[in-house]
């Protein structure tokens, strides 16, 4: 099985790097095959041209999507599973993967007479400074699950999960003090994901 992993953190030297790679290695080990979009590294545009935005906007096929979203549906289509790893900023996906779903969700692939496959899995994998409990209790937790799997990943995967680490910012106590824990259950999601 293949997972496609679309990862979205700024910097090498950070928790979420160590999530990805930790994740990749639970995929490996377990007999799994990857691929990895590492959208920072790739550069990869997140601003809507014009023409996009009227192609999407009045439901229209042509013209043809660019390349670079072309190859990041191809990934789509070619995989079993989606994995979107990435630090919450401001209750959301850094404006880079937010930025992906604006172009790589276009009209006549993820909605419209999509041609986007049905994936077996969509898991969200996000580091998060807070508590879960504050992230809980201010309804912030639920308004990122509800974006993320009530809207762009609606009906588009048969089982979802929205995983957060939490804890996680360099301040709190608890970052270096459940590092190794946290990574174990992010290697054991990794090995686990096509159970
Ligand atoms: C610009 C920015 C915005 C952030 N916004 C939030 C937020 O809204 N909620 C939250 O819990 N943590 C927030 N954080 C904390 C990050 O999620 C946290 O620092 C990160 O997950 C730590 O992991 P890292 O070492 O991978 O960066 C923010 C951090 C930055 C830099």
């Amino acid at each position: 099985m293949k997972v496609f992993i679309v990862y979205c953190h700024p910097s090498e030297d950070s928790f979420t790097k160590a999530m990805c790679d930790t994740f990749i290695e639970g995929v490996t080990d377990s007999g799994n095959e990857y691929i990895l979009s590492d959208l920072y590294k790739m550069d990869f545009k997140t601003d809507m041209t014009e023409e996009e935005y009227l192609r999407d906007a009045y439901y229209k096929t042509s013209p043809d999507v660019a390349g670079d979203v072309l190859a990041e549906q191809k990934k789509i289509n070619s995989s079993d599973a989606i994995v979107f790893i990435y630090p919450v900023f401001w209750t959301e996906a850094p404006a880079k993967l937010v930025g992906w779903f604006d172009r790589v969700w276009s009209y006549g692939f993820a909605y419209g007479e999509k041609t986007m496959k049905m994936l077996d899995k969509a898991l969200i994998l996000c580091s998060a400074g807070n508590s879960r409990e504050k992230l809980e209790q201010s309804g912030l937790l639920d308004s990122m699950k509800k974006v993320m799997l009530g809207d762009r990943l609606f009906g588009r995967a048969k089982k979802t999960e929205f995983i957060v680490i939490d804890n996680t910012s360099r301040e709190n106590e608890h970052r270096e003090k459940n590092w190794d824990k946290n990574l174990q259950k992010v290697y054991e999601k990794g090995a686990a994901l096509f159970l």
